[in-house]
């Protein structure tokens, strides 16, 4: 690891919004010494409420806490209405089609837009306050019309990342009971069209609670109607009109709902409620890219994940900020399309992850030179850690050595950044999330919620509930509970636990060491190793399965899978090991999606198991790391297996 220190710029420090350390040490302190304070006070500058809230912090029935109770908001006015008075021709969103076609939103074109689509869903299909819409969309403008006008009418919007199957997507559609689907018919991807109706056809084949499709036509190109179920966006929104009454709603109501792995095969839905999470939205966005009035920001991730909601939607526009939303790959046409579009936008702030950049490094080393890249202030990355070689690229070729790296540690269920530099005044160093934000009370400890001395690995939890945690696991409140605050515990009380494990430096600096879990981060994806099990296990030529991560020099980890086969290769119906291989993946193709197609695949014997049937999943790792063995193995029901799979893994 770069032992590196990295001062925050002075020219840059003067005018950020947190300016040094002092200035962090006393919001910290501030949030510390009257918890509820601090947010209540932010919570009223900050938001725009219909009525105001009378509590702050209502903890009597943990974990099931409630913020700003008594208030009412809608998010929608918060990213919308109250710019128009100050920034009605602002720009919103600046949008670049794959073929770069672009679109220039204001603040009023949005307005208007989300009214009209607020109305679609409210006349035409009958949405109601708490309905639950699926949105299955590619990285257009109206994903994040979709997602707002849900907001305003107080509907449960739920996206689907664009690259699951129609399987994964079924699964979502059947917990959240969702009554509207809305897709397009497809978007282009290096220059091509390609298909998202199809898929939702497939995945509502058979009893659904979807009574309506709504179809943007994005490409044009020819798809199946379902007469009485399927309406095109393009011919509807014509006839709604520009104004729509936004919902007041409580700010306990739920805004979303998105789904991520977990250490069991079925995915969790995720539940985010309206006013803490908006809130720190913006306070995050404001503090960690500190973006101003006339800058450009962009962030490339997909609105299909957590950080598309926060960071592309919801962030910059509750902060009136400019948001570009790009519907392509940043290596098509070539490795500098990203730097291109940089340049030509101008953009102050970019924000990616590791995966991304080590894919542009890999792809294009001095590209960023080839275009003029003066306009950046601040980069960030997000999603997993970054390995010291792409961080120095990212930092010096791309940043000039002139940018500070923002490396946001946070998740799903976190709403919004909890663990980051603040690029005014933290001095970074490599591949390091560094400290807690204001008002985030995040601890690195034991079982028991004792405090670890510093490089001593520990979990990494946060011991104080805020306004932008995770509500809820759609309709199962004991996963809930089990699977955030049943591991650790402090002062008799569950905390909840992010899953990952951690150190402190000497400087108590938090470094992430990983996942403690069955979750493993492929391209800054969580990928549950049960999933992949489950999803594998229904080719009926398989016996038994285990998934493991492995090291991977794109995606930070890949996929390994274990496989045993229910008969010997002559006695199967297949020709080859390749031609299962083939198949295997098809499975993982039609359950999940490509995104969780296996890197490796090794047929063994056996899988490492103890006398009482636990597979040993910390030997598998191990063997796909090509490490040596140093735990014991006599506790093995069958220790010969061990060198046996090592000696089929090549
Ligand atoms: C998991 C959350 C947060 C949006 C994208 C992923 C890992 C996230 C970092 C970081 C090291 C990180 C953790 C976390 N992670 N950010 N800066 N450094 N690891 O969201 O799918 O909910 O995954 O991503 O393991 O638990 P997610």
């Amino acid at each position: 690891m770069i032992k590196e220190v990295f001062k925050p710029n002075p020219e840059f420090a003067k005018n950020a919004r947190i300016k040094n350390m002092c200035e962090y040490q006393a919001l910290q302190d501030a949030a510390i010494r009257d918890y509820e304070g601090f947010w209540g006070s932010y919570a009223k500058e900050k938001l725009d409420w219909v009525e105001p809230f009378h509590t702050v912090l209502d903890e009597s029935n943990f974990p099931f806490v409630k913020w700003f109770e008594g208030g009412k908001l809608n998010v929608s006015t918060q990213c919308i209405d109250r710019h128009l008075d100050s920034r009605k021709n602002k720009a919103a969103i600046l949008f670049e089609g794959d073929r770069g076609d672009k679109q220039t939103i204001t603040y009023l074109d949005l307005y208007y837009n989300v009214n009209r689509f607020a109305n679609l869903l409210k006349n035409e299909f009958g949405v109601k306050k708490g309905d639950r819409v699926v949105i299955y969309m590619p990285m257009i403008p109206e994903a994040a019309y979709a997602m707002l006008a849900c907001a305003r009418i107080g509907a449960i919007h739920s996206i689907v990342f664009g690259g699951f199957s129609a399987e994964a997507l079924k699964d979502r559609i059947e917990d959240a009971d969702a009554k509207v689907v809305i897709t397009a018919d497809g978007a282009y991807r290096k220059d091509k069209p390609y298909m998202l109706k199809p898929v939702v056809d497939e995945a509502l084949n058979g009893k659904t609670s979807v009574e309506r499709v709504l179809v943007v036509e994005r490409n044009n190109e020819e798809v199946n109607w379902v007469e009485g179920r399927d309406f095109s966006y393009n011919e509807l929104i014509k006839k709604q009109s520009n104004e729509c009454e936004a919902e007041a709603m409580d700010a306990e109501d739920p805004l979303f709902l998105l789904y991520t792995s977990g250490s069991t095969g079925k995915p969790k839905g995720v539940q985010h409620n309206q006013a803490g999470y908006i809130l720190w939205a913006q306070m995050t966005m404001e503090w960690v890219f500190d973006v101003k009035e006339n800058d450009t920001y962009w962030c490339t991730a997909d609105i299909g994940w957590i950080t598309g909601h926060t960071y592309i939607v919801y962030g910059p526009l509750s902060m009136g900020a400019t948001t570009v939303m790009f519907e392509g790959v940043p290596t098509y046409p070539d490795a500098g399309r990203a730097w291109k579009m940089v340049q030509d936008y101008k953009v102050n702030q970019f924000y990616t992850a590791p995966t991304a950049i080590r894919v542009l490094h890999k792809m294009g080393e001095h590209e960023p030179l080839k275009y003029d890249l003066s306009s950046l202030k601040v980069l960030g990355t997000v999603g997993e850690p970054i390995d010291p070689s792409a961080w120095k690229w990212y930092y010096e070729e791309v940043g000039g050595s002139r940018c500070p790296i923002v490396d946001t540690y946070w998740q799903t269920e976190t709403g919004g950044h909890v663990i980051s530099p603040l690029p005014g005044a933290t001095p970074i160093k490599p591949g390091c999330a560094t400290l807690p934000l204001p008002g985030i009370i995040a601890e690195i400890v034991d079982k028991d919620g004792n405090k670890k001395e510093h490089d001593e690995t520990g979990l990494l939890c946060i011991t104080r509930p805020w306004p932008s945690m995770i509500r809820g696991i759609w309709g199962d409140k004991e996963r809930f509970i089990k699977s955030y605050f049943g591991d650790v515990k402090q002062n008799g009380r569950g905390v909840y636990f992010t899953g990952d494990g951690a150190l402190y430096d000497e400087d108590g600096y938090i470094t992430i060491t990983g996942r403690t879990d069955d979750v493993i981060n492929v391209s800054g994806h969580r990928m549950g190793t049960a999933e992949v099990e489950a999803a594998l296990a229904k080719e009926d030529e398989v016996a038994e399965v285990a998934v493991v991560g492995k090291p991977h020099p794109i995606k930070g980890e890949g996929i390994f899978a274990y496989v045993v086969m229910k008969h010997s290769l002559k006695d199967s119906r297949f020709e080859s090991y390749e031609a299962i291989e083939k198949e295997l993946n098809e499975m993982i193709k039609k359950e999940i999606g490509n995104i969780a197609l296996c890197d490796d695949i090794v047929f063994v014997p056996g899988l490492p198991k103890t006398r009482s049937g636990k597979i040993m999943r910390r030997i598998l790792r191990s063997i796909a790391k090509g490490e040596e063995i140093t735990q014991d193995i006599s506790t093995l029901e069958d220790p010969s297996i061990v060198a046996t799979i090592k000696s089929l893994v090549k």
